[in-house]
C-alpha cells in the first residue's frame, strides 16, 4: 500500500499530524502539501491527490485528503472517475468505508474532528480490507455511474 495524503490550509495541520504518525509507524506515504497555511483551492488539491492515486505503479494506493471539514475535498473526488472517496466521521464507518464500499480515498475536517480521533479513523479505515462478493457487484454500480 502507498498513501498519498494532502490538505488545503483548513486541513494542513491534521494533515500533517497524519504524515507524522504514518512516517513514524512505517507506512509509504507521500506528501503532496500544502506544507503553510497558504490559502489554496481546495478541489485543485483534491484532483492532484486522486490523480496520485490514479496513477501510481504502487499496488493498493491510497489518499487521505483534509480541508476544512472534509467536505469541499470529497465533493471533488467523487467527480473522478475511479475514485470512491468517503468523507468519515467515526471508526465503524471507516471500516465499512473499506469493506463494503472499496473507498480508495478518505476525506475528514481539520476543523471538525481531533487529532486522536482522525488518527484512529485513519487506523480503521488502512486497516479493513474490501470484502468484495456482493459488494463487487454494488461498486461496480457505482463505478458506471454516468449521468449528465
Ligand atoms: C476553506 O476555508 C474551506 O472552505 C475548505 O477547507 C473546506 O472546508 C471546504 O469544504
Amino acid at each position: 500500500m502507498k498513501i498519498y495524503i494532502g490538505a488545503d490550509q483548513g486541513g494542513v495541520d491534521l494533515k500533517n499530524e497524519l504524515y507524522n504518525y504514518l512516517k513514524e509507524n512505517a507506512y509509504e506515504v507521500e506528501d503532496l502539501g500544502i506544507y503553510d497555511h497558504t490559502s489554496i483551492d481546495y478541489p485543485d488539491k483534491a484532483v492532484e491527490v486522486c490523480h496520485a492515486v490514479l496513477n501510481s505503479e504502487a499496488e493498493d494506493p491510497r489518499g487521505i485528503i483534509i480541508c476544512g471539514t472534509g467536505i469541499g475535498v470529497s465533493i471533488s473526488a467523487n467527480k473522478i472517475k475511479g475514485i470512491r472517496a468517503a468523507l468519515v466521521t467515526d471508526c465503524f464507518s471507516a471500516k465499512m468505508a473499506r469493506q463494503h464500499n472499496n473507498a480508495n480515498v478518505l476525506t475528514m475536517g481539520g476543523r471538525t474532528i481531533g487529532v486522536e480521533l482522525a488518527i484512529e479513523i485513519m487506523r480503521s479505515y488502512l486497516n479493513a480490507d474490501f470484502e468484495g462478493g456482493r459488494h463487487a457487484r454494488r461498486v461496480a454500480k457505482i463505478d458506471n455511474i454516468m449521468e449528465n
